[in-house]
């Protein structure tokens, strides 16, 4: 049988030359273009998202009035164009939907053709909001670092002779006790016994929060740690509050220390359920994802990678936003009862996983508390 004749196949160009729309579509930048007329041209969606407006929300409108009330850009804008050969570049705060203020660099480059025409003006917006939680993790690690060296010895101070008191107490408890009507006496001591072990566990978590911690980190089964602590705390739920879980089955294992994560969720699942506490509606929503909004830089560039997000989300009263930026300060609580060490303590272990803790709340809207962490490459994934 007579073959046929072999053409070669047209060779697919290796990149669609049409696709550059949804190269900018796809860059995690805003990027904007500003035509000769000083109009806005084109929008990415990151642009818009920052911007707080769509391209056809902006309708061509001069740049000077889509960033009106953002006059660090309009400079920095107009400094190029002055120069019309050289980009600028500054940070500031960029005002987006609702008013919310986001940190940002922008650099605004001249856009010109092969006939060195002066085509318009490109702006690249680059969010800093992840770079400065991480900046501000830092610095509080490194106040905690200075804090740590006098807790840490004052602890070491205060065990010992507490120890000695408790068994001291103890002994008097036995005692006292066993002999007959002293009942006021036993209820002395229990007292006592019990307010010292409260004292015990305070300095635990003061020592937690500044000496090194020692993790022991394996890959772990996120949902597995959540169910155990879910477990024990659903006993102390009260009645009118009901928890509900999400949790998304195909996600991999982090590389984590078990304990420590166990003791970050409880004190997240207690604050909520202690937050709603008498709610006659309340709910507490756990939920697990891939964080695909989220791209941390941590590190050197062969550690970056995806996170896990586990979201913990009540209805009760929320938080104030004069509280807000005081949640993660040692010792800040609006409980009688509380030590204000449950957050600083919880973030420091999410840190040492190469994680953050974010939280958003109004105050009268509930609170939403997320944890990212890391998945390690080394980990795999599954599903
Ligand atoms: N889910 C929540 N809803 C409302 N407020 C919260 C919630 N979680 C934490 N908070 C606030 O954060 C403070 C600090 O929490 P934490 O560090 O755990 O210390 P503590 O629980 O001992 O007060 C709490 O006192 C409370 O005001
Ligand atoms: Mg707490």
């Amino acid at each position: 049988m007579a073959s046929r004749p072999q053409h070669p196949r047209p060779s697919q160009p290796p990149f669609p030359a049409n696709a550059w729309e949804h190269v900018l579509a796809s860059l995690e930048e805003g990027i904007v273009v500003i035509d000769r007329d000083q109009r806005i041209a084109f929008l990415n969606p990151t642009a818009a998202t920052l911007i707080g407006q769509s391209l056809a929300q902006i309708g061509q409108q001069p740049y000077s009035q889509v960033f009106a009330a953002n006059a660090w850009i309009v400079d920095i804008i107009e400094r190029t164009r002055n120069s019309s050969y050289s980009s600028t570049a500054g940070e500031g705060m960029i005002t987006g939907r609702l008013q919310r203020l986001k940190p940002v660099r922008a650099i605004c480059s001249p856009i010109f053709n092969d006939e060195v025409r002066f085509l318009g003006l490109s702006l690249v917006l680059h969010d800093l909001s992840y770079q400065k939680e991480l900046a501000e993790d830092a610095q509080r690690a490194d106040h905690l670092a200075q804090l740590g060296v006098v807790v840490a010895g004052l602890a070491h101070e205060i065990k010992n002779p507490l120890a000695g008191i408790r068994g001291a107490a103890q002994l008097l408890h036995s005692r006292l006790s066993s002999a007959p009507a002293n009942q006021t006496a036993d209820e002395y001591t229990t007292a006592m016994i019990r307010e010292i072990d409260r004292l015990g566990a305070l300095l635990e978590q003061l020592m937690q929060l500044t000496a090194p911690l020692r993790l022991d980190r394996r890959p772990i089964n996120v949902h597995k740690v959540l169910s155990d602590v879910l477990l024990l705390e659903r006993e102390t739920v009260s009645p009118g509050v009901e928890i509900r879980t999400h949790f998304d089955p195909s996600l991999p294992d982090v590389l984590g220390d078990e304990a420590s994560l166990a003791q970050v969720f409880r004190n997240l699942i207690k604050n909520s359920l202690q937050a709603l506490n008498g709610c006659s509606h309340g709910s507490l929503s756990l939920s697990t994802r891939m964080a695909t909004d989220f791209h941390l830089v941590r590190g050197e560039p062969e550690q970056r990678g995806r996170f896990l997000s586990i979201d913990f989300a009540d209805n009760g009263p929320g938080i104030a936003a004069e509280h807000l930026s005081q949640l993660f300060t040692p010792f800040f609580t609006t409980k009688s009862q509380g030590t204000g060490l449950g957050l600083p303590v919880s973030q420091r272990i999410i840190a040492q996983h190469g994680g953050i803790i974010r939280v958003e709340s109004e105050f009268g809207q509930g609170a939403h508390f997320q944890v990212y962490l890391p998945i390690s490459p080394h980990t795999g994934e599954r599903g």
